[in-house]
């Protein structure tokens, strides 16, 4: 049976205490609600609703950079979870599969959590998310009768031998969608907090002599965010899950409380990752590489045999071919380096490409950007470019080429041919020690005064 999402995401957040919306804050790089799409989408999902309403143009256009097919529905006014949802009403419209209902702030429910939740669906008519709570605090409880969910209490209703109850309501709820939309219209809103409540349509459906059951998970999977607090706690545990799970997939990490990872980082078997390193968005690693201490990725691939830092910077589009080594305090951007070339020191490659085995010497810049417009600098193989070049591009550098050091390319440099700017040097005999002694009398008399 096909499958179709709805993501709440309307509500204010405001212990936040933030103009973002709660849904865009971020974990590992990404924003809590991509974090929420991306674990359902392993289900390949009909169709995408999210219901915004606070932040609704943010929240839209994120659910689109998620995925451009995704449909956003507006709650003007949030009067409960169930009126958010029947937002969804005319976006599922046509749709007769399993809708599977999930929050926008809770970004660490499994794939295999809803898959489990789409099997139990076979032999119930509803199926909720419950898990057992350390501390049940203000969650809903769910009254069982042996594998029969009940009902769900909301706190606020709870009678006092109700909130012993430990199994709580996470708030992901599945059910087919004409059974859904039937059991919300009959949802009201006569209760102590005077709104719309999601869970109240397992009791509605009982009633009805239709089934529930729930599903558990563990407490850490329907971690929800509320506060900054939260937030920081939640992106600690996404970083040690992450962690772990690369380093049993083979990646060498000596400190891995120092590694900052991102929702999509991608490491290879046998990459070493020295203490203090950042992966932002958007980075892979391959096999054998290593990423020495210090070095801050993004938008990058790394690619096997590799060396990058310590103190390495590497920018969206650097793309680095196998056994390539980049050194300490040098920064690549949107540039290709090609098998074997070396840029070792205190240099800035930028919307450039550089061939096979080149070398860039210390302190070489590409000058790229003319204060308006960014233009490439191309470099061939073999060729070596001397310590301070300046390359003022647009430019091209060939093959086996050579740039004596401190030379500022302004004319493109043809295959084999060496290119030097500079000035000659002249001695000036003895003039070095007449000037000390005339600085060192110069401060001794002012030392007297
Ligand atoms: C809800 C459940 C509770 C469960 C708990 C788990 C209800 C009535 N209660 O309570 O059983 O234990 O979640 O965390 O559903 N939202 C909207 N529009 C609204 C209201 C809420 O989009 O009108 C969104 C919020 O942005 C949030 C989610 O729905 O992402 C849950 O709302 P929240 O107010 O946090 O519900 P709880 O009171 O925590
Ligand atoms: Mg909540």
């Amino acid at each position: 049976m096909s499958t179709a999402l709805v993501i709440l995401a309307a509500g204010k957040g405001t212990r936040m205490e933030s103009d973002l919306p709660k849904v865009l804050h971020k974990i590992g790089g990404a924003p809590l609600l991509h974090h929420a799409m991306l674990s359902a989408s392993a289900l390949e999902p009909e169709r995408c609703i999210v219901v915004t309403g606070h932040g609704a143009d943010a929240v839209e256009a994120a659910a689109k950079e998620f995925d451009p097919d995704a449909v956003a529905v507006r709650q003007s006014e949030q009067l409960g979870t169930a009126h958010a949802v029947l937002q969804a009403r005319d976006a599922l419209d046509g749709f007769d599969g399993d809708v599977i209902v999930l929050y926008g702030d809770t970004p660490f429910i499994t794939t295999e959590t809803l898959e489990q939740m789409i099997a139990a669906r076979a032999a119930h008519d509803v199926v909720v998310l419950g898990f057992n709570a350390a501390d049940p605090g203000r969650y809903g409880r769910l009254i069982m009768d042996g594998p029969s969910l009940k009902q769900i209490v909301e706190f606020k209703e709870a009678t006092d031998e109700e909130k012993a109850i430990t199994l709580c309501n996470s708030g992901v709820i599945c059910a087919e969608s004409g059974t859904l939309f039937d059991l919300l219209t009959e949802v009201g809103n006569d209760n102590a907090a005077g709104e719309y409540y999601l869970p109240d349509i397992v009791g509605i459906a009982t009633a009805r002599g239709l089934t529930a059951t729930a599903v558990t998970c563990t407490e850490a999977e329907t971690l929800g965010i509320n506060s900054r607090l939260e937030l920081a706690a939640a992106e600690a545990l996404f970083q040690q899950a992450k962690r772990r799970d690369l380093i049993e997939d083979g990646v060498v990490m000596q400190a891995p409380d120092t590694v900052f990872l991102s929702f999509d980082t991608i490491i290879g078997r046998d990459a070493e990752i020295e203490p203090n390193v950042v992966f932002a968005p958007g980075v892979t690693v391959e096999s054998g590489a290593r990423i020495r201490a210090f070095s801050h990725l993004e938008g990058a691939h790394v690619s096997r045999g590799a060396i990058v830092g310590p103190f390495a910077r590497l920018r969206p589009g650097a793309e680095l071919a196998e056994d390539v080594h980049i050194g300490n305090f040098v920064e690549i951007k949107n540039a290709s380096i090609d098998e074997g070339a070396k840029v070792n020191h205190l240099t800035y490659i930028g919307d450039a490409e550089i061939g096979a085995r080149t070398n860039i010497g210390a302190g070489t810049i590409t000058c790229n950007y003319d204060g308006v417009m960014k233009h490439r600098t191309t470099i061939g193989r073999d060729t070596f470019i001397g310590s301070n070049t300046m390359l003022v591009a647009p430019v091209t550098v060939g093959n086996e080429a050579m740039t004596a050091t401190a030379t500022v390319v302004t004319k493109d440099v043809p295959d084999g041919a060496m290119a030097i700017a500079r000035t000659e040097q002249t001695n000036k005999q003895g003039f070095a020690r007449k000037l000390f002694s005339m600085l060192r009398a110069k401060k001794a008399k002012q030392a007297k005064v």
